[in-house]
């Protein structure tokens, strides 16, 4: 299964991403968890990256092409793989399609934005992991700790509100026409083009879960 999740920041991506790779199979490539490893870590690209980020701008194309390519000829993507907050402009895509990057499925994950800001307030990261918490809707089991390591969650430095609200605009003029994009791709050319599907992402984990998996039932 070849995938993308694509949907607002906060719309709950990397949540449901862990599921749904769980279910196939298949790696997560969050091209934000890449980016904040690189930072951590400090190298060049980090470095670069970390200013972009915290305003809450979009990292440059060519560098988000780079490391997708890099991370895809890995032999662990040979069976597959969900691209969470990758693609998100249409220079992006129009890139993937140019290489031919083969795909099952587009599924969108929609979610208003007074929750998002909610969501985004609550949010604790596992940096090693990527493993996302909220302190009300999805709390570790012991405060502050992530529930395999024990180690320490952190916020991440773009969920002050209002690089959120910076953030959203930005997903507004730039990564929202990929849902257009992409459907009206399904309904030209459906031979060839990805199945486009759209779930409510309002609701508990559990049931967005449910909704989820049922809406890729049918893809390759
Ligand atoms: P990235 O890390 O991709 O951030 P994002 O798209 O803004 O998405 P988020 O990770 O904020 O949200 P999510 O949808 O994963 O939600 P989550 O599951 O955590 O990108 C960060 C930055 O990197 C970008 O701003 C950009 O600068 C750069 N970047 C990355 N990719 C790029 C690209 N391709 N091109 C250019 N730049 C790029 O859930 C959110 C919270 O809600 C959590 O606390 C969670 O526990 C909670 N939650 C989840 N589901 C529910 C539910 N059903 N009910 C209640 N709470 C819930
Ligand atoms: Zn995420």
């Amino acid at each position: 299964m070849r995938l993308i999740l694509l949907g607002a920041p906060g719309a709950g991506k990397g949540t449901q991403a862990s599921f749904i790779c769980r279910e196939y199979g298949i790696p997560q490539i969050s091209t934000g968890d890449m980016l904040r490893a690189a930072v951590k870590a400090g190298t060049p690209l980090g470095l670069q990256a970390r200013a972009v980020m915290d305003s809450g701008a979009l990292v440059s194309d060519d560098i988000i092409l780079a490391l997708v390519k890099e991370r895809t000829a890995q032999p662990d993507c040979a069976k597959g793989f969900l691209f969470d907050g990758f693609p998100r402009t249409l220079a992006q895509a129009d890139a993937m399609k140019a290489a031919g990057v083969r795909l099952d499925c587009v599924l969108e994950i929609d979610v208003p934005f007074d929750a998002i800001i909610e969501r985004m307030s609550g949010r604790r990261l596992h940096p090693a992991s990527g493993r996302t918490y909220h302190i009300r809707f999805n709390p570790p089991r012991v405060p502050g700790r992530d529930d395999a390591t024990g180690e320490e969650l952190v916020q991440r430095e773009d969920d002050k509100e209002e690089t959120v609200r910076k953030r959203l605009q930005v997903y507004s003029d730039q990564t929202r026409p990929l849902a257009d994009y992409y459907r009206s791709w399904a309904q030209a050319e459906p031979a060839t083009a990805p199945r486009y599907r759209s779930i409510s992402g309002t609701g508990s984990v559990d049931e967005i879960t449910v909704r989820a998996l049922q809406a890729l039932a049918d893809c390759p």
